[in-house]
């Protein structure tokens, strides 16, 4: 049993990689055994049931994927699951829209595929693959990782959900690093189609291909990355993001008018503001201070003052009630 004092503290023969000319990432370093194909991932372990561990738990058992779902208590576990409800019954809503009972029966079937655990430990003894979705913080995701290391099969693949750090540093702290991979997700992740299928130098062919199939099943599409910063998507948006903030901080548009020019003059579904508001304004504060920490030369990572400010107030965004717009009812 992993004890819940511990689960507390994670929550708080090498070969230069070749890009193929199509662009995508393949040919690392093979480790020994990379070369057979692994079994289809079929039992997935989500650590950390927050709004993206609970969506991919979600998004996993209805593609038929048996799940264990971890938090750090039963409390905070039935949060998820009653999310988990809700979610799926918009999902079902609009798939049974015609048979009410069929969406019912969804609901109930789909929730019957996911276990509701405190154990990580325990969880990660029987999966093929964990997916780590808890607290961005490199040392508190080593942690859990080296204890998991401990007690997975070998043949268990293990991958970060991380938005902005490095997975080789996160997987430095295992033996298995061949083993290891990213994979991104998307809020909603219910209903954001892409997932970014992220490898560090030593992932190997076999895991890379396991965990481009787990996407497909995951009915996903996917997208290859190296470890760099932010990968593919976070590594535009949030300077994009950033850079938004800095027009509305020399009062050269309002932040309605900059949401505005983006949705109608760029098909966004989203302006910049309404998207730093829906992601968290302290999630996009600790990933800019992060990266200018790592990168103290590059002007597209530097925080922005009126983020700050706004964090510092408590206003962070939807989550809160309040951020750049007020989200509470009158
Ligand atoms: N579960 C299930 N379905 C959901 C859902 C959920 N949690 N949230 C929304 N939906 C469904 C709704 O049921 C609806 O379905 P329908 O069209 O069939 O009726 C559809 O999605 C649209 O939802 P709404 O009508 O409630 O609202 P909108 O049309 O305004 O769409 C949105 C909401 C999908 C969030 C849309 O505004 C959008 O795509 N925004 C951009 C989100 C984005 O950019 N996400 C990425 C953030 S960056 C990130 O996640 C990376 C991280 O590392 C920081």
């Amino acid at each position: 049993m992993f004890p819940l004092t511990r689960c507390s503290r994670w929550l708080l023969s090498r070969q230069p990689q070749v890009i193929s000319a199509a662009g995508s990432v393949r040919g690392p370093r093979k480790l020994s055994g990379s070369a057979v194909a692994m079994a289809p991932i079929e039992r997935v372990t989500v650590i950390g049931s927050g709004l993206m561990g609970s969506g991919i738990a979600q998004v996993a058992a209805q593609t038929g994927h048996g799940v264990q779902l971890v938090d750090v208590s039963q409390d905070v576990l039935s949060v998820a699951s009653k999310r988990i409800e809700s979610s799926l019954a918009r999902v079902a809503k609009k798939k049974f829209a015609e048979d009410p009972q069929a969406g019912v029966d969804f609901v109930k079937t789909t929730l019957g595929r996911i276990q509701f655990t405190v154990d990580a430990v325990e969880a990660a003894k029987s999966c093929d693959l964990v997916i780590e979705a808890i607290v961005e913080n490199v040392g508190v995701k080593q942690k859990l990782f080296s204890e998991l290391d401990k007690a997975a099969p070998s043949s268990t693949i293990f991958t970060s959900n991380t938005s902005s750090l490095s997975i080789t540093e996160i997987a430095s702290s295992t033996d298995r690093r061949d083993r290891f991979g990213g994979l991104h997700f998307f809020n909603p992740v219910p209903v954001m189609k892409l997932l970014e299928v992220i490898r560090i130098d030593e992932t190997s062919d076999a895991t890379f291909d396991a965990l481009m199939k787990f996407g497909k099943a995951m009915k996903k599409t996917t997208v290859s990355c190296k470890d760099t910063p932010g990968f593919i998507v976070n590594r535009l948006l949030v300077p994009y993001l950033a850079e938004a903030v800095r027009l509305l901080e020399r009062g050269e548009a309002s932040a309605q008018d900059i949401d505005t020019a983006m949705k109608l003059g760029a098909g966004h579904p989203m302006g910049p503001f309404e998207l730093l508001d829906y992601v968290g304004l302290d999630t996009t504060k600790f990933i800019l201070e992060g990266w200018s920490e790592r990168f103290p030369d590059n002007p597209l990572f530097k925080p922005t003052e009126h983020v700050n400010q706004l964090v510092e107030a408590g206003k962070i965004g939807m989550k809160s009630g309040e951020g750049f717009y007020s989200y509470k009812k009158s």
